[in-house]
């Protein structure tokens, strides 16, 4: 079955709305994406037929007991995961890591290392450090190649030990695009007896999320980063999240996932969470090979996007490599399609990422310039003091005519 752009356009209201007559464009995915319609109904309908706490003898709280399970176990389905106590909902990832750095923290002691990143968000970076610094943990770095935008397997060798407690990763970088090798990364700190920490946020948009294949301890994603609401989502093993405390207060639930969600959630968030992965089961059953469960039907729905957006992403990098002075930092080769998310940074030679940005802008093209939190990233890169990259990132939603679009006026312009 063939992926049909138009439907899927049809299930976002928001792609709908002009400003004086223009469309919006947003290739600005990487730091949100706009929200499916089955998540707006979702929402609606927690709001309207069931909003009240959790956990009492009335029918609307056993309606919210029911639909909280169900979108954790949605989010189970999502992640490849098959307990839904393993689910743990969330403000948003920096948050959720924020918080169990201090529980995982509290199990080092002075002279154990970490290795963290130089392709992460710092959502994935700072949390470590600050849990480092009050432990008197070392913290190690893995260095990416500014040139071949992947990452030093050798070099992480040299940085695992017996003392290596904890490998914090990202699986897709929210830059320069490259999706990771976290299975082996995995593997390998395995071997020394780390625990791995991957940050999903950018993956889960675009492929399949399975923490069973590539074997870590944690996984952390967005919904609003996958057509759902602002909501962050951990999954953690769950011998790890018994074993480990968190911090909490007395009289919340010790069961698992309860134990780490303390403090009343955002059950229209959960609600909508459950929508956007609904979504995705749509796009499965619709336009890819369907399925009999639930994550048969949502990894039929990624093999449909990924396709998609492998098509579009290689006419917004073929068409940005034909602009003079256009520099784009991140995976080109064909080969590599496989191992990159659409979401594409550049320069310009002359251009200033934000005066590109606002003449985009003016045109309704939403991207993103500057550093996005990829703060090492942007360092690496030599670019700190250019006003870092313009990225723009796609989604399932945009289209061969939008790429066109903003091909057509990087190139037209000559100076921004
Ligand atoms: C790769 C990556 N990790 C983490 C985050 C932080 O996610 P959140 O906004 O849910 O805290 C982002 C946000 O852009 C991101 O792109």
């Amino acid at each position: 079955m063939k992926y049909d752009i138009h439907r899927v356009r049809a299930e976002f209201p928001s792609l709908a709305v002009t400003d004086n007559g223009a469309a919006r464009v947003y290739f600005d995915n990487p730091g949100g994406t706009q929200v499916a319609k089955r998540v707006m109904t979702r929402m609606m309908d927690y709001f309207t037929t069931m909003n009240t706490n959790h956990g009492g003898a009335f029918i609307t709280s056993r309606q919210t007991d029911a639909l909280l399970e169900d979108a954790h176990r949605a989010m189970a389905d999502l992640v490849g995961a098959t307990d839904p106590g393993e689910i743990v909902f969330g403000q948003n990832m920096t948050t959720l890591t924020l918080h169990i750095s201090r529980s995982i923290g509290n199990t080092l002691k002075a002279g154990d290392e970490i290795v963290v990143t130089r392709m992460d968000h710092d959502a994935n970076i700072s949390p470590w450090l600050l849990m480092a610094k009050d432990h008197g943990v070392t913290v190690k770095w893995l260095d990416f190649d500014p040139d071949t935008y992947k990452y030093d397997l050798t070099s992480l060798a040299s940085n695992l030990s017996s003392k290596t407690k904890l490998v914090a990763v990202n699986y897709a970088s929210n830059a320069i695009g490259t999706v990771n090798d976290v299975k082996t990364i995995a593997k390998m700190a395995h071997q020394v007896g780390a625990l791995v920490y991957v940050d999903a946020v950018q993956l889960t948009p675009h492929f399949v999320t399975d923490v069973k294949d590539i074997d870590c301890d944690f996984l952390a994603c967005s919904a609003y980063k996958f057509y759902g609401p602002h909501q962050g989502l951990l999954w953690g093993r769950r011998e790890l999240l018994e074993k480990l405390k968190p911090y909490k207060v007395r009289p919340a639930d010790n069961a698992l996932p309860h134990a780490w969600e303390t403090g009343t959630q955002s059950h229209e968030g959960m609600a909508g969470t459950l929508g956007s992965i609904e979504h995705m089961e749509w796009i499965g059953t619709e336009m890819g090979d369907g399925g009999a469960s639930r994550r048969q039907r949502i990894v039929s729905g990624f093999h449909a996007v990924a396709a998609y957006e492998r098509s579009i992403c290689a006419r917004l990098i073929r068409g940005l490599e034909n602009i003079q002075g256009v520099t784009v930092h991140g995976l080109t080769d064909e080969a590599d399609f496989g191992n990159r998310v659409p979401t594409v940074a550049i320069t310009k030679q002359g251009a200033h990422p934000r005066a590109m940005a606002e003449s985009l802008g003016k045109e309704n093209i939403f991207v993103w310039d500057g550093n996005y939190y990829a703060i090492e990233v942007i360092e690496r890169l030599g670019l700190t003091d250019k006003g870092g990259m313009l990225r723009i990132g796609l989604g399932q939603y945009n289209t061969d005519a939008e790429v066109d679009a903003i091909l057509n006026h990087l190139d037209r312009k000559s100076s921004f």
